[in-house]
């Protein structure tokens, strides 16, 4: 037995905020020494909202080199491109072939972006959360580390291997696929916008001062930090369910700190929000500093960027397309000659 595997990934869409990196990133950064793991940018699920073609393929760069500047090492995982691994579109397509329409009804994500895209809403959106089991499948992957609010995606990839792919067309002792695990962690694990303690950090929201992303300038930073919504209480504490935006900016100072709850909470219990946000501001930025930096070195020179994109793609085209076969032979389809 090989080491536990890993797959997740990132949208190009927009810079990355906190919450992908505190929910997601800095999960498979630690994972990287102890599971073999894989990370993909999904710009094919990028493009299930109205998006800018002139800008996708830079994002897509970018969020890339964001994974590596925040510590994921060429060395030790794979770092690749959805769309250009073709076996996501093509197991994507025969999961939908199996995968019961009410169960996509159903997901709390499509009803909410639903909701804002009116009538401009694509099948590809409904779609989401197969080519998203897909992207997983292909890896037999045995952990997804993902933030709180991909569970319910992550439940359907399961019941879409097991109830769908594996007890239809596999036997007991040969699955087809492999059914994953989903990984997620608590600390960081929804990380709230800047302005509504009740609702996440979210790359889609309108107001650009409800997130911090990891590229925003310092003097950026400090701002938002600024206007960041509070309440008239003196003192920060965790776990008042009055005060959410107090638990929400006490737990990212904790974090970005690196010091910890415990101390976090001892060291601000009486002090009064003129003093904690320049202190909240000082830690964001030193703790994005290095990552920006790094980022900013590999997009000035593409080639170390485009070696390992290259090397990733080639990694995952030998995992994926070894399961992707198994799919087409378990559902009938004739081989290739
Ligand atoms: P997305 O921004 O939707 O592409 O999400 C990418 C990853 O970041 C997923 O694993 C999400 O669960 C995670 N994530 C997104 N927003 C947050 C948040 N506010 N707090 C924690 N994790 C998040
Ligand atoms: N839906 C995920 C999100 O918005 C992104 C994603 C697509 C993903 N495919 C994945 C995450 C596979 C983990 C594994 O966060």
């Amino acid at each position: 037995m090989g080491r536990p595997r890993v797959l997740s990934g990132v949208q190009p869409t927009g810079a990355l905020h906190l919450g992908n990196w505190l929910g997601a990133i800095r999960n498979w950064v630690d994972l990287q020494d102890s599971h073999d793991t894989f990370v993909c940018v999904v710009d094919l699920h990028a493009i299930t909202v109205p998006h800018a073609p002139e800008r996708l393929a830079q994002d897509t760069l970018s969020t890339a080199a964001l994974y590596l500047a925040c510590g994921m090492d060429p060395q030790r995982c794979s770092i690749f491109i959805q769309s250009q691994v073709s076996a996501h579109s093509e197991l994507g397509w025969l999961l939908n072939c199996v995968t019961p329409l009410n169960w996509l009804e159903r997901m709390i994500q499509f009803k909410e972006k639903a909701v804002k895209h009116g009538d401009n809403v694509s099948v590809g959106l409904l779609d989401y959360p197969v080519l998203m089991a897909a992207d997983i499948l292909l890896y037999d992957a045995d952990l997804v580390p993902v933030g709180e609010d991909q569970k319910q995606h992550l439940e359907l990839a399961r019941d879409i291997a097991q109830q769908r792919v594996n007890a239809r067309f596999g036997s007991k002792d040969a699955p087809v696929l492999k059914v994953p695990k989903p990984m997620i962690l608590k600390e960081g694990a929804r990380v709230m916008s800047l302005t509504d303690g009740r609702s996440k950090m979210s790359k889609s929201d309108p107001n650009e001062g409800s997130r911090i992303t990891l590229l925003d300038p310092p003097e950026l930073i400090t701002k938002k930090i600024k206007r960041a919504k509070t309440d008239p209480e003196r003192g920060l504490e965790f776990g008042n369910p009055d005060r959410p935006e107090t638990d929400n900016l006490l737990g990212l100072y904790s974090i970005l700190s690196g010091i910890g709850r415990e101390a976090a909470a001892a060291e601000c219990a009486e002090m009064g929000w003129g003093q904690f946000k320049p202190l909240l501001a000082e830690a964001t930025v030193a703790a994005l500093e290095p990552i920006q930096a790094r980022h900013r070195e590999l997009m000035a020179d593409r080639s170390e960027l485009d070696r390992v994109l290259t090397e990733g793609q080639q990694n995952a085209e030998t995992v994926a397309n070894a399961t992707l076969q198994r799919v087409r032979d378990a559902l009938g389809l004739a081989k290739r000659s």
